[in-house]
């Protein structure tokens, strides 16, 4: 069935506001709301269509990734090119970090411009640049208009947040000729709150913030095994370190820690809670652990439910992605674009699959 851009936002919206309460609460947290599987089912099967998206044909790849670049980079690479589909002379690489991209896209009738704000990155780009590659630093937030007009093309790969969205808008300012772009982490930096950009998302009642929209990013399918057991390790580490402080000081709320890498939860479990002590209830601050194996297999058997209760969320994590990035579509058309959205490879590769393709009509 062909649904608009238009009656798929509304439906993926309605649907998200009706369920409100069984996507939002956050990890840690008591207030749980569970759903039977007669309900999941049906919601399931009310979201039919409007989260499936087409998929770029499915290339046979299979040239080894070029020194420094690793594997699942490179079949990201091959894909996005794979999806590429504009005449434009001139390529912006927005957010290029090391120039992966650029250099992927650069051919004798593309040249690229990356641009990236991080100088060391700039620098290890550089030292791979061809003829057709030029790298600049630069504050995509504040100075890319200037490396911008209507000529060009766009591209980015998992440009996040606040990044993704300021492309759409310098995109329809200087009226570009055509951009790709995958969104990634779509909560992070944005300094004066989220921003939806189309006249249906502004008008929406569905209440997103950098806190509930986290969940479109909430599954790590591809990272490592060894990635994912140090990840399970913290988090069980923050509900065990919740336990500590529920019994110390009898409070009922869940204690939220701030992010940190994996690597702390290594150190065991004391110095983790003296870590969080220090971050959130100084109180604590010097207080020795006891009986940490009880504060343990309380945690695991939390652990358990916050799995389980993940698995449920997942019928809502694809529709919120969707919607957020269908924002972008709107947007784009509002301002005359022909947009659309496409898996530009198999989630296996990258959960962030979804790219945004729109000409200048
Ligand atoms: C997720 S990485 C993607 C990098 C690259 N596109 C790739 O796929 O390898 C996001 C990049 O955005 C860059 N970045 C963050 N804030 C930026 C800003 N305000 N202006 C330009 N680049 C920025 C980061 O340094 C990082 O290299």
């Amino acid at each position: 069935m062909n649904i608009s851009t238009q009656e798929r936002f509304q439906q993926l919206d309605q649907l998200l506001l009706r369920h409100w309460s069984a996507w939002q609460p956050a990890f840690g947290s008591d207030a749980k709301l569970w759903l039977t599987e007669a309900t999941l089912t049906a919601i399931a099967h009310e979201l039919g269509s409007a989260t499936q998206l087409t998929s770029s044909p499915l290339l046979p790849i299979q040239s080894e990734p070029p020194a420094g670049t690793k594997l699942r980079k490179w079949r990201q690479l091959q894909h996005f090119k794979g999806c590429f589909n504009s005449s434009a002379e001139t390529i912006v690489d927005w957010c290029c970090g090391m120039g992966h991209l650029s250099g992927h896209l650069a051919s004798d009738r593309h040249a690229v411009i990356g641009l990236e704000i991080d100088s060391s990155l700039i620098a290890r780009a550089s030292a791979r640049s061809s003829k057709m590659t030029l790298f600049h630093q630069c504050d995509v937030l504040s100075e890319a208009e200037q490396y911008l007009s209507s000529a060009q093309s766009i591209v980015a790969l998992h440009a996040c947040g606040a990044l993704h969205t300021a492309l759409v808008e310098k995109a329809v300012e200087s009226q570009v000729h055509d951009l790709h772009f995958s969104p990634c982490c779509y909560h992070k930096r944005f300094n004066r709150g989220l921003k939806m950009l189309s006249q249906p998302a502004r008008r929406s009642p569905l209440v997103l913030n950098e806190r509930n929209i986290q969940l479109a990013v909430r599954q790590s399918v591809t990272a490592p095994k060894r990635e994912q057991f140090a990840r399970e390790k913290l988090r069980l580490y923050r509900l065990g370190f919740d336990e500590w402080v529920k019994r110390e000081l009898g409070i009922e709320h869940y204690t939220h820690l701030p992010s940190t890498s994996p690597a702390i939860a290594t150190k065991g479990f004391a110095t983790f809670c003296a870590w969080g002590a220090k971050q959130r209830v100084p109180e604590l601050s010097g207080v020795a652990v006891n009986d940490e194996s009880r504060l343990l297999s309380s945690a695991e058997e939390r652990l358990e439910l916050e799995v389980a209760y993940e698995a449920q969320c997942e019928v809502f994590r694809r529709a919120l992605e969707i919607r957020l990035c269908l924002d972008n579509v709107l947007f784009l058309e509002e301002n005359g674009f022909q947009a659309e959205l496409i898996e530009f490879c198999p989630s296996s590769i990258t959960p962030r699959n979804i790219m945004i393709r729109a000409f200048r009509a």
